[in-house]
C-alpha cells in the first residue's frame, strides 16, 4: 500500500481534521467494541464533526457473519449512502471487519483505520487484507482493499493489557526477522517493558508497506510476512477450540521457533541463530506446554492453511535473520517433528 496512506502521529486532532476536510462525506459512522469505546473513543470524539457510533462486542470469536449483518443493519438503519465513511476503531478485528462490511455495503464505501492494538498498528490495518472467519476457519471469506487512510496514534497502547501488547511484538519480532538483520538488536536488548514502541511501530510499518506494496495480491514475495504463520496458525486454531486460547502472537511466537528448526533443517539457518531466536522469544513468551497427542493433530491443521497447494504444505523459513525465502515445501511429519523439538525444549 501506498505508504503516504499510513501516518503515524501524536497529532489526532490534526489528522481526523484533515481526513474530514480532505473529502465531503454525507455522513461519518465510528465502529467500535466495548473496550475501545471506553478506552480509545472519548480521545477521537471532541475532535470528529457530527457521527454515529455503532458497537459490536470484542472477541475472535464475534468476528463472523452474525455481526455482519448487526453492522449492515446499523449502515442500513443509519440510511449511509455511497459517500460514508465508516472509521474502524479498534484491533485487528474491529479493522478486518469492519472493512469487509465498508467494502461490501452497497458495494463499497469508503473506511479509514484507527488501530488501537499493538497488532493492528504493526500489522493488521495496514495491507487491505480483510474478512471475517466462518464455521471454524480463520478469515476465510474476505477480499483484498486498501483503506482510505491508516491513521496511527500510538497513544492508544497505553490502556492496552499487556498481555495484548506481548501479543503484537510477535509481529515486530517477525518484520525483522524477514527483512532486517540490522535491527534485530534493537528488539532483542531490551526486555518487553523496555522496547521503543514507537520505533517498532515505524520499522514494521515501513517493513510491511514496501512488502504489500510489490506484491499485493500475494502471489509471490508477500509471502514472507507468513513466516512463523503456517505452524502458529495450526497452533492457534487447535488453542481456540479449547478452553484455553492463545493469542495470536503467542502463537505466532511457537509458529516461529518451530519454523526456525525448519528453517535449519531445509536451508542454511546457522544453529547459532536458531538458538538466539529461540531464547529470545522463549524469553518474551514463556514456554507453552503442548500434550504429546496434540502434536499431530496440529500438525494436520497446517494442511488447512490458505497459502497451500493442494496437499502440499508451502512455507516461509529463513535462509538468515533478515532474509526469508517463500514456497519451501514442508510435510506434515516435518511440522509434527519441530513441534516436538520444542515441546522438548524445556527439559534441556
Ligand atoms: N488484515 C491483516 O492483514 C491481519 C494481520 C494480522 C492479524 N489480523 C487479524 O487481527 C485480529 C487480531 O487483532 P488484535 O490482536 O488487534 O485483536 P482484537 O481486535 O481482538 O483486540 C484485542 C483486545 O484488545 C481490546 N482493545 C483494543 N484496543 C484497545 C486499547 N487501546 N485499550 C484497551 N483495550 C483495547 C479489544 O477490545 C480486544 O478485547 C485477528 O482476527 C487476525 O486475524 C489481520
Ligand atoms: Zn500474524
Amino acid at each position: 500500500m501506498p505508504a503516504e496512506n499510513v501516518i503515524i502521529t501524536d497529532q489526532l486532532q490534526a489528522s481526523l481534521r484533515a481526513l474530514t476536510d480532505a473529502s465531503t462525506f454525507s455522513q461519518i459512522g465510528v465502529l467500535v467494541d466495548e473496550n475501545t469505546k471506553r478506552a480509545c473513543y472519548p480521545l477521537l470524539q471532541p475532535f470528529l464533526p457530527a457521527h454515529s457510533v455503532c458497537e459490536i462486542r470484542s472477541g475472535e470469536v464475534h468476528k463472523n457473519l452474525t455481526t455482519c449483518s448487526q453492522i449492515w443493519q446499523w449502515l442500513t438503519e443509519k440510511q449511509f449512502d455511497r459517500k460514508g465513511l465508516l472509521i474502524n476503531l479498534g484491533g485487528g478485528v474491529i479493522g478486518d471487519m469492519g472493512g469487509f462490511c465498508a467494502a461490501t455495503y452497497k458495494r463499497g464505501i469508503r473506511f479509514v483505520n484507527l488501530p488501537t492494538t499493538l497488532l493492528a498498528q504493526v500489522d493488521a490495518s495496514v495491507g487491505g487484507k480483510l474478512g471475517i472467519d466462518f464455521e471454524g476457519f480463520k478469515n476465510h471469506i474476505g477480499l483484498f482493499q486498501e483503506p482510505q487512510q491508516v491513521i496511527i496514534y500510538p497513544a492508544f497502547l497505553k490502556t492496552l493489557p499487556v498481555r495484548e501488547l506481548r501479543s503484537g511484538f510477535a509481529e515486530v519480532i517477525k518484520h525483522s526477522l524477514i527483512a532486517d538483520a540490522d535491527y534485530w538488536p534493537n528488539i532483542t536488548s531490551r526486555a518487553l517493558e523496555q522496547q521503543d514502541w514507537l520505533s517498532h511501530i515505524r520499522h514494521s510499518v515501513r517493513i510491511k508497506a514496501w512488502v504489500v506494496d510489490q506484491d499485493f495480491k500475494e502471489s509471490g514475495l508477500r509471502k514472507i510476512l507468513n513466516f512463523g504463520h503456517t505452524i502458529g496458525h495450526a497452533v492457534e486454531s487447535y488453542y481456540l477450540q479449547t478452553a484455553h486460547p492463545l493469542l495470536h502472537g503467542e502463537a505466532i511466537a511457537i509458529g516461529m521457533i518451530c519454523e526456525a528448526y525448519l528453517s535449519a533443517q531445509y536451508g542454511n539457518m546457522p544453529s547459532s541463530e536458531v538458538k538466539q531466536m529461540e531464547e529470545f522469544i522463549l524469553s518474551v513468551f514463556g514456554h507453552h506446554h503442548l500434550e504429546d497427542h496434540h502434536l499431530e493433530v496440529i500438525a494436520g491443521m497446517a494442511l488447512q492453511d490458505k497459502k497451500n497447494e493442494g496437499q502440499t504444505i508451502r512455507c516461509t523459513l529463513l535462509e538468515k535473520i533478515g532474509k526469508a525465502r517463500y514456497d519451501v515445501a514442508v510435510t506434515t511429519g516435518d511440522i509434527r517433528n519441530a513441534l516436538q523439538t520444542y515441546k522438548k525444549r524445556l527439559t534441556l
